[in-house]
């Protein structure tokens, strides 16, 4: 049985992943500040209480694992930081077949492609969300820079919306798709999760 782990669990998008994870038959490491907020039990489910922060707590979340996906999410600049942390202890981990990064769309390349989305054009700018756009850019760079076999995921927006198997990926050049529910993003991660050439690409996900 292939190992899984996934940071941001608790998350909105993390709480479907963990979900799709157990439905694809994987053991899931799923890595929790608090785990309260995780009320399900599965044989197959470990929770690690720690932070991303902290380089003992993801290192005892990935090990071993031949997947990994980042949920994580913060409105403050942390990502970086949790990051950096990240793809260091990803490094050691000889067995890692893919990791798969959930971005923003507007970070990195793609903010040219988020002017096309009217929600996110202005909140780029203000200066809350810029600090965080540009945390996440930085989360990014520091991806593309290691030698990592990564997937970089830029939802356009994300809603709490059921099932629609709408999805679809565009590169950074092409028009903005539409919002996308989580459950949607989560199954996406799992179609394409072991599927061959989505190594080191970064994409725009969002529903057609
Ligand atoms: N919301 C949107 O419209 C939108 C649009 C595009 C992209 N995204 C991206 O999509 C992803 C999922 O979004 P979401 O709205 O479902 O996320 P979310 O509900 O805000 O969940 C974020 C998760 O990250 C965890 N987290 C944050 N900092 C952490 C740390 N230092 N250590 C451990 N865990 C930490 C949170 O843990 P706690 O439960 O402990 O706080 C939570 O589980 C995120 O990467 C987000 O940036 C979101």
């Amino acid at each position: 049985m292939s190992r899984i782990a996934i940071l941001g669990a608790s998350g909105g998008l993390g709480t479907h992943l963990i979900t799709s994870a157990l439905e694809h038959g994987f053991e899931v490491s799923a890595l929790v500040r608090d785990p309260e907020k995780i009320t399900r039990a599965n044989y197959n489910l470990t929770l690690i209480k720690g932070d991303a922060g902290s380089g003992e707590d993801v290192q005892a979340a990935i090990e071993e694992c031949r997947f990994v996906v980042s949920a994580l999410g913060a409105r403050k600049p942390v990502m970086t930081a949790c990051v950096q942390n990240l793809v260091r202890e990803l490094q050691a981990v000889k067995v890692l077949k893919r990791f798969i990064f959930v971005s923003w769309l507007g970070a990195g390349d793609s903010a040219m492609q988020a002017q096309g989305v009217s929600e996110l054009r202005s909140a780029i700018t203000r200066t809350t969300h810029k600090k965080m756009f540009e945390d996440i850019s930085r989360a990014e760079g520091i991806i593309r820079a290691s030698r990592l076999p990564y997937v970089i995921l830029r939802p356009t927006r994300l809603t709490d919306g059921g099932p629609t198997h709408s999805t679809v990926a565009v590169d950074a050049k092409e028009a903005p798709p539409g919002p996308i529910s989580r459950v949607d993003l989560a199954h996406f991660v799992f179609r394409i999760l072991e599927e061959p050439g989505w190594e080191r690409r970064e994409v725009t996900v969002g529903s057609k």
